[in-house]
């Protein structure tokens, strides 16, 4: 094929795609969700309410939200047999790894999600079974973790009270529910709902785009948002405020740190391809780590680091003339922590917040009967060459 290849490292100036989903400003650093103000759906909405607004493109009534609850609760439990990989994960094996291979694991169980063309009730069950056991799924791995029983879902809770339930009640008890808890698991997964066209999202797209299930292109985007800049963001963070906490909390320093061409640290948290101002999420998310600790009634030292860090990198030129702010995962860890999760199930808790956005931008790309993503390239290698026997290398 003769004609003119842009090359675009990183995808900075190419729209892949277009989609009614999500609108960013960058500059203003503005978020929507199908037209509706990330502030709004935090402080009013509910993440189920804001999962059926991503896909089905408007707010619930109260008696469709009723209909798709009830039809969540039918589909909570997995197939026992999904035990059996548990038991065959090596001990260290990193929650994202174990979510990856059980999110495409489902198409084995579940074989209507493998017919490439689809009926709609067919997609439609593919779609509901797997918001529906994600948390069941995020549960388990994280009980897994801790070598303490799996939990069952229970149909008398709500969809986040349900995760809650399974991930911190135990059989030898009855769980208290508590509402601060279920308030900001709430928030938390509503900002993580859906970002555009992001790394991990890209990829949902572009393994979906060769008619590949959703479980698996799901699956894929599971694994790019493992990344430490992306997904991973969030474990990178705490794992560089403990650091830094444990090195006397020299704030200076390691802004100094990441400021030098020659040292590879980073500030997690800090920085975004889009925002070039004020990650509105991050704004939010730092308001309810002050809330949640503070109900909580826990002093996390780290929480004060975070904060330092943020004063001295927003007052430092490095940060301001590349126009690095916080990021979504900035904070967001710190309320993870409070609530009782370990470092290495943050992303997964990203994962679950994202995956509406997952399922809503695959079924746009699907119905939009887009074509199979391959791009081009700036070839750069070896002009054509002859074979050189063995004896004359
Ligand atoms: C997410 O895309 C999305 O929407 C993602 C996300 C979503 O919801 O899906 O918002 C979630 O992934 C948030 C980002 C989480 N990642 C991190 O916090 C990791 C730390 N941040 C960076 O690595 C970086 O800022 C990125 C990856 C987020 C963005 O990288 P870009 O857009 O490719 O920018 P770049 O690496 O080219 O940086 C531009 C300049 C460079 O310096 P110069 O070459 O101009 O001298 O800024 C510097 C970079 O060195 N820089 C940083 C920095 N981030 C960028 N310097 C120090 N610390 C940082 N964090």
């Amino acid at each position: 094929m003769s004609g003119y290849i842009t090359l675009d490292s990183g995808y900075k100036n190419t729209g892949a795609t277009k989609s009614a989903i999500t609108f960013l400003d960058g500059e203003e650093g503005i978020l929507r969700y199908r037209g509706y103000p990330i502030e709004q759906l935090a402080e009013k909405s509910t993440f189920l309410e804001v999962a059926y607004l991503l896909i089905y493109g408007e707010l619930p009534t109260k008696k469709q939200l009723e209909d798709v609850a009830y039809a969540i609760s039918r589909h909570t439990l997995i197939h026992e047999d999904m035990k059996k990989f548990f038991d065959g994960y090596p001990s260290k094996t990193h929650p994202m790894g174990q979510l990856a291979s059980l999110v495409c694991s489902l198409s084995s169980f579940y074989p209507e999600s493998l017919n490439p063309n689809p009926t709609k009730e067919e997609t439609e069950l593919t779609m509901l079974k797997l918001v529906a056991k994600m948390p069941t799924i995020v549960s388990w791995i994280f009980k897994k973790a801790i070598g303490h029983p799996l939990m069952y879902p229970q149909n008398k809770f709500d969809y986040v009270s349900n995760f809650l339930y399974m991930t911190f009640g135990h059989r030898t008890e009855e769980y208290k529910m508590d509402p601060v808890l279920v308030d900001a698991m709430n928030k938390l997964l509503i900002l993580h709902a859906d970002h555009e066209q992001n790394c991990s999202t890209s990829t949902v797209r572009m393994v979906g785009s060769s008619d590949c299930n959703l479980y698996a292109s799901v699956a894929a985007g599971i694994t790019a948002l493992w990344g430490p800049l992306h997904g991973g963001a969030n474990q990178a963070v705490i794992e560089m405020l403990e650091t830094i906490k444990n090195d006397g909390g020299d704030v200076d320093k390691w802004v100094a740190k990441a400021k030098d061409k020659n040292d590879p640290f980073r500030l997690m948290g800090f920085g975004h391809r889009v925002y070039k101002n004020f990650d509105p999420r991050a704004k939010i998310i730092k308001k309810t780590c002050d809330d949640v600790l503070a109900k909580l009634g826990i002093n996390d030292p780290v929480l004060g680091i975070a904060k330092r860090l943020e004063e001295v990198a927003l007052n430092d030129e490095y940060f301001i003339s590349r126009k690095l702010y916080p990021n979504v995962d900035f904070y967001s860890g710190i309320i993870y922590r409070a609530m009782g999760f370990p470092t290495d199930m943050f992303t997964v808790l990203f994962a679950l917040g994202r995956l509406p956005g997952w399922i809503a931008q695959w079924k746009e790309m699907r119905e939009n009967n887009e074509p199979i993503g391959r791009p081009r390239q700036v070839y750069t290698g070896e002009i054509a060459r002859e074979y050189v026997s063995m004896e004359n290398r």
